[in-house]
């Protein structure tokens, strides 16, 4: 594939942005995935007993975290090397996490789509097609990546 400089750049920057306010973000991007999908909040640890999305917890921070910088890592290496390398070790892991927490195919699209909400609202004027369009394609590949390893694993 071809994953540009400028495209690399676009992701890197508006990571940068959004680092800002992880507590802020990170609960935005839950919100999200729990309105897309509300039957979601029962695979979390961290949502089965509330009713509501809980402020500044670390587990859910994490989640959010992740998912955001490792999209980023995958930017960098789409255009480094043309392909996504994650570690073995780090596939296998995820791999099984996913697939004990009951994480579906569809579930990858539900968290997409949460992303690029959270990249609008973080991003305001500076948000545009070119910026959604270099996330999505990192995070596919990334999410590819993911699921083939939970269903050599299943
Ligand atoms: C756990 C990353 C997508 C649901 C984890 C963990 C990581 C991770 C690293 C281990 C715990 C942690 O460090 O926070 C990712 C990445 C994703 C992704 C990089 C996509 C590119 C998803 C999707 C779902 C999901 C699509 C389902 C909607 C979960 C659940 C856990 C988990 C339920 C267990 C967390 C807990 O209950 O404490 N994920 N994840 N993840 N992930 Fe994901």
């Amino acid at each position: 594939i071809v994953f540009t400089e400028k495209q690399e750049a676009l992701v890197k920057e508006s990571w940068e942005i959004l680092k800002q306010d992880i507590p802020k973000y990170s609960l935005h991007f839950f919100s999200q995935i729990l309105e897309i999908a509300p039957a979601a909040k029962d695979m979390f640890s961290f949502l089965r007993d509330t009713d509501e999305v809980p402020h500044n917890n670390p587990k859910l921070k994490a989640h959010a975290v992740k998912v955001f910088k490792m999209t980023c890592e995958t930017a960098i290496q789409l255009r480094e090397k043309g392909t996504v390398v994650v570690a073995d070790t780090t596939l296998q892991y995820l791999g099984s996490v996913h697939l004990k927490s009951g994480v579906l195919d569809p579930h990858f699209e539900v968290v997409k789509e949460a992303l690029v909400r959270t990249l609008k609202e973080g991003l305001g004027e500076k948000y545009n097609e070119e910026v959604e369009g270099a996330w999505s394609q990192a995070y596919d590949h990334l999410a590819l990546a993911i699921k083939a390893e939970m269903k050599q694993e299943d």
